[in-house]
């Protein structure tokens, strides 16, 4: 079975069955920076909660230039919400190297590519591909899950997945190869109970042979994570609130949060608040009533969030455990960005004072 014939099948089921995408474009030259955009947003999130936000950040920088001088708080402002804030950082990083070394154009090869903050293999693969039709396999969890039950392998290593890929992905239309096995692989060949019998590969697909879909690829057990405790006040002084904005780097660097922290074994909510406020502004606050509590997962921990009115008692703040403060009125706290919980939070204040 020759790998064109699959490569046929596979792109004509794709130019029948390819959802429309707003960073796809039809017979027309793509953008290498709205291809980086969308990849760079679909990292480990779904295409209907990237298109909204796609959409916004091309409106608000539509090219290299735009986003190279544009502030980082702006940048994580419209990535609120979307997660994994590092990705905005990187790609904000990048873009300012890209618009000073190679003038705003993305470099073509891969290893100037993998070179740039945020692009690994997987993103710099895509680009290659899409944008520049160069021949180059993007691996994600689709791809990696098609591959694995066309060879019928329940653990491939990269080169095994590679092997199997290069008959479908030579010089022609790499780009469309590449998004037809994402395709392919959140549509049809899914992770329960793929279609087999829509499936344009199911000729030449193992898995399919020997009916072992469903063990292929072999899961792999994920580790429980770890739930922390989280409490945090929402510090009144008249009519406006502190909030403090989280180191640069690090988890959810950048963001700006009410401040607070893990509880310790032992303490109380409320006496956590004090704690912390204490350690992070160097400033004293008493704690009173609570508005809300709140659950949230991140990819590797969960946390119940506990959040409380708290009077300002005195000092001076400081940013000892953050880069920034901020003392703003309610109807103000929308010009900053805000994981998710704490934005949880927010939505349950009164309008105008506690
Ligand atoms: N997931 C990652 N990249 C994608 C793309 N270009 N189209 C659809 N889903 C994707
Ligand atoms: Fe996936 Fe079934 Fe197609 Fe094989 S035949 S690639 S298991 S959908």
């Amino acid at each position: 079975m020759g790998g064109s014939a699959a490569r046929r099948r596979l792109l004509a089921w794709y130019d029948e069955n390819r959802r429309e995408l707003p960073w796809r474009r039809r017979e027309v030259e793509q953008d290498p920076y709205r291809v980086w955009v969308a990849e760079v947003m679909l990292v480990q999130t779904r295409v209907e909660t990237v298109i909204p936000y796609y959409r916004r950040f091309l409106q608000r920088f539509p090219d290299v230039g735009s986003l190279a001088a544009a502030e980082l708080d702006d940048v994580l402002k419209t990535w609120e919400g979307l997660g994994y804030y590092a990705r905005a950082r990187n790609l904000h990083k990048a873009a300012g190297i890209v618009a000073e070394r190679y003038g705003g154009q993305l470099p073509r090869d891969g290893k100037s590519l993998n070179a740039l903050p945020g692009i690994g293999d997987y993103i710099a693969a895509a680009i290659l591909s899409i944008a520049f039709g160069e021949s180059a396999l993007a691996v994600d969890g689709n791809v990696r899950r098609v591959m694995s039950r066309l060879g019928d392998l329940a653990d491939p290593s990269d080169g095994q997945i590679r092997e199997l890929g290069a008959p479908l992905v030579g010089s022609v239309r790499p780009g469309d190869v590449n998004q037809a096995l994402m395709d392919l692989g959140s549509t049809i060949c899914t992770p329960r109970s793929p279609r087999c019998t829509d499936c344009p590969l199911q000729s030449t697909c193992l898995a399919r042979a020997h009916g072992t879909q469903a063990d292929r690829p072999a899961r792999r057990r994920r580790s429980k994570r770890p739930h922390y405790e989280i409490a945090v006040g929402v510090i009144w002084r008249g009519d406006e609130i502190l909030i403090a904005k989280r180191p640069a780097e690090g988890l959810l660097g950048g963001l700006w949060e009410f401040p607070g922290g893990k509880r310790e074994p032992g303490e109380s909510l409320e006496a956590a608040v004090v704690r912390e406020v204490g350690e992070e502004l160097g400033i004293e606050v008493e704690t009173g009533t609570k508005i809300a509590t709140v659950d949230h997962a991140y990819s590797h921990f969960k946390i119940t969030m506990h959040a409380f009115h708290c009077r300002y008692r005195g000092g001076t703040p400081k940013p000892l455990g953050c880069q920034d403060y901020a003392w703003v009125r309610p109807a103000e706290l929308d010009r900053y960005a805000f994981p998710a919980a704490n934005r949880r939070v927010l939505e349950r204040l009164p309008p105008n004072g506690g």
